[in-house]
């Protein structure tokens, strides 16, 4: 993948609004009483807060769409809103240079037109920290993404527009978060009629982090995005 010229996070305004955003996700969101989201919430605030004050270098991407983007606007529109619309306005400043991916070497055609997803924040940058993963999943409506696990690593997702559900065990609006802790599967149906957009986050050991490989095992992602 081609790549501008490493810069710092200072010099990219709105990038460091969007990991604000995440911060105060995190810091400020509900936990439903659950120590272990608590304390996945703790560890994700944490790192962003270090990482913010180390200055990290911001490493522009290529610009990449995938067919899924199509539904980015509308994704955004409905996003304001609701209880996250200052996340989603400050995303709506980035999103013409985001590098959406599928992560998987072969995608199931079922998937191709309905999912993508964008790193904001990890090893392999765009702004680089070692020791978290940030980024976002679109999902067009009507989508199923195939139960999948992620080894050694800690995935959480906020919804910040639409409604999914996971697992079949729960409806889940924007301001919701869900946890799936390392190896548990999950899957996600979205609705009829309208999209999806998440923000993620993936915690565990910096190996697992910088060496994660998506792809499918036997028929199923065994470390994907979604
Ligand atoms: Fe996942």
């Amino acid at each position: 993948m081609a790549k501008a010229a490493a810069s710092f996070l200072l010099d990219h305004p709105n990038w460091h609004y969007v990991l604000q955003e995440f911060y105060l996700a995190y810091r400020f969101g509900p936990a439903g009483g659950s120590a272990e989201i608590r304390r996945h919430q703790r560890v994700v605030q944490s790192c962003i807060s270090r990482c913010l004050n180390s200055e990290p270098r911001l490493t522009p991407q290529t610009p990449e769409a995938k067919p899924v983007v199509a539904h980015l606007g509308r994704a955004l529109d409905n996003g304001e809103t609701d209880r996250m619309a200052s996340f989603i306005r400050a995303l709506a400043k980035i999103t013409d240079e985001l590098n959406w991916q599928y992560g998987y070497d072969r995608m199931p055609r079922s998937l191709q037109k309905k999912y993508a997803y964008a790193e904001l924040l990890g090893p392999r940058g765009p702004v680089q920290c070692e020791d978290l993963i940030l980024g976002l999943v679109l999902f067009s409506p009507k989508c199923t993404y195939p139960a999948h696990s992620h080894v050694e690593i800690t995935e959480s997702y906020l919804c910040l527009s639409g409604s999914l559900s996971e697992n079949d065990a729960g409806v889940y609006p924007p301001g919701a978060l869900i946890l799936n802790q390392a190896n548990r599967e999950h899957a996600i149906t979205t609705s009829d009629r309208e999209p999806v957009l998440l923000a993620y986050a993936w915690t565990g050991p910096a190996e697992a982090l910088c060496g994660f490989k998506m792809s499918f095992a036997g028929g199923k992602p065994a470390a994907g995005k979604g």
